[in-house]
């Protein structure tokens, strides 16, 4: 024992070092005494209450007394959100597309709800927020947050679309033109888009009096129920060229091969292209589709309805 440490009135351990350093028997403070008491209580009231300590076989565990289970909160958590979800989809069942729509309230919601059942069963095919998806012949799938229609973007009509499917025909010209006039009618194809399909050109002639105005139009503007393209602009489908700005342009190859062995026409070359139906193979409910046709018009291409006679000129539009 060192009498210079007795100046504190504290006992040393007896540890001394060096004459200079001493072990004082000083406790440590209170608070800290206290919260870690609190600490080691809190331990066990926690590890009692709650799902805890394994035991040695395989997967079994203390349960807690508490009956706390990862599900269960899940579960109620869920519940909270049906409720009010629950609420917009009891309106919506009995309402139209059409009307869903023209409600601000439950458009909204579609809008925000609508995502998921698009990322599940659609974006696959024409890419998140429906922007399309290319392969080497161009677009796989149409875009669909653009104004430019195959079928028609009234509200009603993508309905109809994704209820029942789509695929347009056009079948192959290899038998019935020659190559050469596959070759100018392929020309003439080019000359609408750029707006100069005035000109009398053999390609005109072909395409006039074979049997493309039948489903294009004579105008070649296409026709809405037969989701035949719209000829007289730079919208493509089958669009093979990247150009330099990003945007897309098509080959005079491209139309050739489309001519030639036609879209879905069941010869091994022809164009596919098949959207799925929706309803007759179960694989949404009837509320669900309508929710997607309201989620795809919102994309921003949905177009309005319009009078009857304007109808024609909105109407039937490539992709
Ligand atoms: C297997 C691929 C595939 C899936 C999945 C698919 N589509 Fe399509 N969709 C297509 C193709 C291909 C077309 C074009 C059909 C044609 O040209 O005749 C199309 C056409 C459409 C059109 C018409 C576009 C227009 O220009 O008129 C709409 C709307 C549409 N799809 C919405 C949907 C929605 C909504 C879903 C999900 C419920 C969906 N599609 C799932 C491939 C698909
Ligand atoms: C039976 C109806 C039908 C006939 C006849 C028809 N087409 Fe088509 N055509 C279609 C359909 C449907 C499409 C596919 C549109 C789509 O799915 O993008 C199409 C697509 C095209 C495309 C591709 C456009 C693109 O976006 O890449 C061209 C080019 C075309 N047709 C030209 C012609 C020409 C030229 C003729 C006459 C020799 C003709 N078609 C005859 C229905 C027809």
């Amino acid at each position: 024992m060192n009498e210079k440490y007795d100046v504190s009135g504290v006992p040393t351990t007896g540890h001394v070092w060096d004459d200079d350093l001493g072990d004082f028997t000083n406790q440590p403070p209170k608070w800290w005494i206290l919260g870690l008491a609190a600490s080691a209580l809190f331990v066990v009231v926690y590890w009692t209450y709650y799902p805890s300590i394994p035991f040695a076989s395989a997967g079994s565990f203390f349960k807690g007394i508490g009956g706390w289970t990862a599900i269960k909160e899940m579960e109620a958590d869920k519940g909270e959100v049906d409720a009010i979800r629950g609420k917009f989809e009891s309106r919506l069942k009995d309402m139209t597309p059409a009307a869903i729509l023209a409600d601000n309230e439950l458009s909204e919601y579609v809008k925000r709800s609508g995502k998921v059942l698009f990322g599940d069963n659609c974006a696959a095919c024409h890419g998140q927020n429906g922007v399309g998806t290319r392969d080497k012949e161009g677009l796989f799938a149409p875009i669909l947050n653009d104004d430019d229609w195959l079928y028609g973007g009234k509200i009603d009509n993508i309905h109809e679309t994704i209820t029942g499917g789509r695929q347009g025909i056009m079948m192959a010209h290899k038998d019935s033109l020659k190559p050469e006039q596959i070759d100018a009618v392929a020309k003439y194809v080019l000359a609408l888009s750029e707006g100069k399909g005035d000109s009398e050109t053999v390609g005109k002639k072909v395409f006039m009096e074979s049997d493309c105005t039948a489903c294009h139009g004579p105008d070649g503007k296409g026709i809405q129920a037969m989701g035949s393209a719209n000829l007289t602009d730079k919208v493509y489908r089958f669009a093979d060229i990247k150009n330099a700005d990003g945007t897309y342009g098509i080959s005079a190859d491209s139309i050739r091969r489309t001519i030639t062995y036609g879209v879905n026409s069941g010869d091994p070359q022809a164009r596919v292209a098949a959207m799925p139906g929706f309803k007759a193979a179960g694989k949404l409910s009837d509320a669900e589709i309508k929710k997607l046709a309201v989620y795809v018009y919102k994309f921003g291409g949905g177009l309005a309805d319009a009078p009857a006679a304007a109808q024609a000129s909105t109407a039937g539009v490539a992709r």
